[in-house]
């Protein structure tokens, strides 16, 4: 059939052609916003499961006790029997495996319900970005706001730097210390 003929059968086609692309157009920018809501609702449901760790570079001592919290330094030697202590420690009564996991990783049966997440003691580049005066503040005075308690009326200040010498090994065990 003669294609000219045909168009003209169907009226003016410039008209037709234009209706046509214009529902064409609303129905994809319909399914858009439809497929964007639904991107939405999904990514809303699944933010509880997707906590993370803040950021490594902020820091958790406050700035007015940041000097003084840097000043302060392990009176315990280096040494494996301090690590065991620790280890005896984060196992048993101070159980920071129940957050941290029993291998550091931060995984702890605990874990999946806190935001922020308890820290990964295996990276590293955590490790590069604290003092250990600064980790003992922490761990004596808590982090406001999270699962991290203070554990300066639980535990005494030799019971947290075994500790702090024990969290410090599972890094040097999954890579460069
Ligand atoms: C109930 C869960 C929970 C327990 C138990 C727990 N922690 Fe944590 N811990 C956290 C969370 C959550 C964070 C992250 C806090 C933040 O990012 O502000 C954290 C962070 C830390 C940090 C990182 C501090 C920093 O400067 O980023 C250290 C060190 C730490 N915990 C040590 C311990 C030790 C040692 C114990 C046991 C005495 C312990 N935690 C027990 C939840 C826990």
């Amino acid at each position: 059939m003669n294609p000219k003929a045909e168009s003209k059968n169907q009226g003016a086609p410039g008209v037709l052609d234009v209706s046509e692309n214009t529902s064409y157009a609303v129905s994809r920018t319909v399914m858009e916003l439809n497929m964007f809501l639904l991107l939405v609702v999904v990514v809303s449901l699944t933010i509880p499961s997707w906590a993370a760790e803040r950021h490594r570079l902020q820091l958790l001592v406050p700035e007015d006790k940041l000097a003084e919290a840097r000043a302060i330094t392990s009176p315990l030697p280096n040494s494996p029997e301090t690590v065991a202590q620790g280890k005896a420690i984060y196992d048993g009564k101070g159980a920071c495996f129940r957050c941290h996991g029993k291998d550091g990783d931060g995984n702890g049966p605990l874990a999946a319900r806190l935001n922020p997440s308890p820290r990964n003691f295996q990276d590293h580049g955590f490790w590069s970005q604290r003092t250990e005066g600064e980790i003992f503040w922490v761990i004596k005075n808590g982090s406001p706001g999270t699962g991290l308690v203070g554990y300066g009326d639980q535990l005494t200040d030799g019971e947290i730097w075994t500790l702090i010498q024990y969290i410090r090994s599972f890094a040097r065990e999954h890579g460069p210390a």
